[in-house]
């Protein structure tokens, strides 16, 4: 593993993407950036992060020979990974928000941005940024936000936060490129938030309605199921998590 620190620069996946563009990269290589201006999140978010307190890495995961229909496992191991580790240090009530949002309680700890290197119909590489609230000890305007301070109330060093969480993810990678694949998804659905609990959703219309989470497909969709009992698949852009 190879770790490049920097102090300041827009976005760790942006900047990983760049660097695999122009040299060749050695698997695993991390980059960590104490500030970082212009954190990327899901679906053209913002992440923003604060200097010192927080996490934002990215790390670069290079794959043999790993089908494009695998995406999905990808996602679910790296959420996996991080719950793991986060469990470890003792992170109360944690679970994943689907798609991959680490939470404690009803709070979000930790984010995810997944972006893959395709040639054909194979995953060649994927950069994974992660951003993890460490020791913040409150959130301006993030109601849902929590840290690791904030959850457990203890201060660790982010260096050691690093190792832990960079090397659970590892793992957890290591068993999709053994094709534990089934085993990977069952885990990952164990792990979800209000999992069989009515929740309310919004569809692309604004239209509101109960649903139940269930699990997700293959191809990682989220798997609802309604009021009369039918299950429907729903892809990020499609859905939104009321409460
Ligand atoms: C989300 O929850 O929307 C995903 C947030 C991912 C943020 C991390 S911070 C490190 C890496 N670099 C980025 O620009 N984004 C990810």
């Amino acid at each position: 593993m190879k770790i490049i620190k920097l102090n300041a620069i827009d976005s760790t996946n942006t900047y990983l993407i760049n660097l695999g563009k122009k040299e060749t990269l050695l698997d695993k290589t991390i980059v960590v950036v104490e500030r970082q201006n212009k954190g990327r999140g899901q679906l053209g978010a913002t992440w923003q992060s604060k200097p010192m307190q927080s996490l934002t890495f990215s790390v670069f995961k290079r794959f043999e020979s790993l089908p494009v229909s695998k995406l999905s496992s990808i996602a679910f191991a790296v959420s996996l990974g991080v719950h793991r580790a986060l469990k470890e240090m003792l992170v109360p009530n944690m679970t994943i928000k689907w798609p991959n949002d680490i939470m404690s309680y009803s709070n979000k700890v930790a984010g995810v941005l997944i972006e893959n290197q395709l040639k054909q119909n194979k995953i060649v590489s994927s950069v994974i940024g992660i951003g993890l609230n460490v020791n913040e000890e409150s959130f301006d305007n993030l109601p849902q936000a929590t840290s690791i301070l904030m959850s457990t109330g203890k201060k660790h060093h982010l260096d050691e936060v690093l190792q832990l969480v960079s090397n659970s993810i590892l793992n957890e990678l290591e068993r999709v490129e053994k094709e534990e694949y089934q085993k990977i998804k069952k885990e990952y659905e164990d792990a979800l938030f209000r999992k069989n609990i009515i929740s309310v959703f919004e569809d692309t219309k604004g239209n509101r309605f109960n649903g139940k989470i269930k699990g997700v497909s293959e191809a990682g969709e989220l798997l609802l199921e309604n009021d009369q009992e039918i299950l429907k698949k729903y892809q990020l852009k499609e859905i939104k998590y009321l409460f």
